[in-house]
């Protein structure tokens, strides 16, 4: 982000609002940057479209300058998903801070909808929201009678935001990120590579790095089909209600884990459709499960950036029926 207008460029922009001047600065860091690849350019459309949406609820009327550097780069990336297959499978990766300097790196292609239709390649508000409850109300919190968790398990992992970060919070924590989709799995393998090799990059004791491998894995496991983990005692699982059609499975599978043993689960539900969850809603109850609510996210939470355009995301805890 450009430095705030100093007193020595008001001189030359006399007639512009310190607004109107932030936005020039922003336009003119923008047309700076080397021509971005497609991803970034993604990336700098996403930015702004942001930065105006955040201006307008403010009440500040976007600059003509501004409103003119994101048309044009509508318009180029328009062209060059055009003429280049790439882009819409384009690959970028982003960096999730758990705090100042400690951070989890995923690789995402948010335009891929894999072979079998998944929607797991990219992060999704509801993940983003469940990794901040995470963060904030720390892992002994969620684990069963106030014990910590020994084993995670996460389902419908997409990218693996939500264990990844749990991973870090605790390191002698066993996760495992779980996906129905082959694909998805395969890019959570990616992921988990990543990160180990993020924490060789910021930790010398080679030892140690290499004991905490083992403890993050990746598998499918297909809801009410693939046998459920044995031992699990935290179960995590973020925007997996989206699909009417797949509930029953989902809370089968959600059922087999409670009925497992001392399981809590808790899941993050993006209320897109009212009918949707409800669908949710009945199928816990008729698998005998009960839905506790813990949080509401509207907006942004504490560590991460939710648009405000998106739809709540409520975070369940969920039990078996005493
Ligand atoms: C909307 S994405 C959410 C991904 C991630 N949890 C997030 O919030 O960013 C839903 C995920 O559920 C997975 N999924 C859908 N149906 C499934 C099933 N029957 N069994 C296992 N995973 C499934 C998809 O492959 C996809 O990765």
């Amino acid at each position: 982000m450009p430095a705030l207008p100093t007193s020595e460029s008001h001189e030359t922009h006399d007639e512009l609002t310190p607004a109107e001047q932030y936005q020039d600065a922003i336009v003119d860091l923008i047309r700076s940057l080397p021509t971005p690849d497609a991803a970034d350019e993604r990336y700098y459309q996403t930015v702004l479209k942001l930065f105006i949406r955040q201006l307008e609820a403010c009440g500040v009327t976007p600059s003509e300058q501004l409103n003119e550097a994101y048309t044009e780069l509508l318009m180029t990336s328009k062209m060059s998903q055009g003429s280049s297959k790439e882009a819409s499978t384009a690959a970028c990766f982003v960096n999730y801070f758990v705090n100042e300097s400690d951070y989890v790196r995923l690789r995402e292609s948010p335009n891929v909808i894999s072979a079998h239709g998944s929607t797991g390649h990219r992060t999704w508000e509801a993940a983003l929201a469940l990794s901040d409850y995470i963060i904030t109300a720390g892992l002994l919190l969620l684990g069963e009678d106030g014990q910590p968790p020994h084993k995670l398990v996460e389902l419908g992992a997409g990218t693996g935001l939500v264990g990844l970060i749990a991973a870090k919070l605790d390191p002698t924590l066993e996760v495992i990120l779980t996906d129905g989709d082959e694909q998805v799995v395969n890019n959570l393998r990616a992921n988990i590579a990543l990160n180990n090799n993020n924490r060789d990059n910021n930790n010398n004791d080679n030892d140690n790095v290499e004991s905490l491998r083992p403890r993050i894995s990746a598998e499918v496991l297909l809801w009410n089909e693939t046998p459920v983990v044995a031992n699990t005692d935290l179960v995590v699982a973020a925007d997996v209600t989206y699909d009417a059609s797949v509930i029953p499975q989902l809370v089968a599978c959600l059922a087999q884990f409670a009925d497992a043993g001392a399981c809590s689960i808790i899941v993050a539900a993006t209320i897109r459709s009212q009918e949707t969850f409800q669908v949710f809603q009945q199928g816990c109850t008729t698998q005998g499960l009960t839905l506790t609510k813990l949080r509401s996210y509207n907006e942004s939470t504490r560590h991460f950036f939710i648009p405000p355009s998106s739809p709540e995301v409520i975070i369940y805890k969920i039990s078996n029926q005493a």
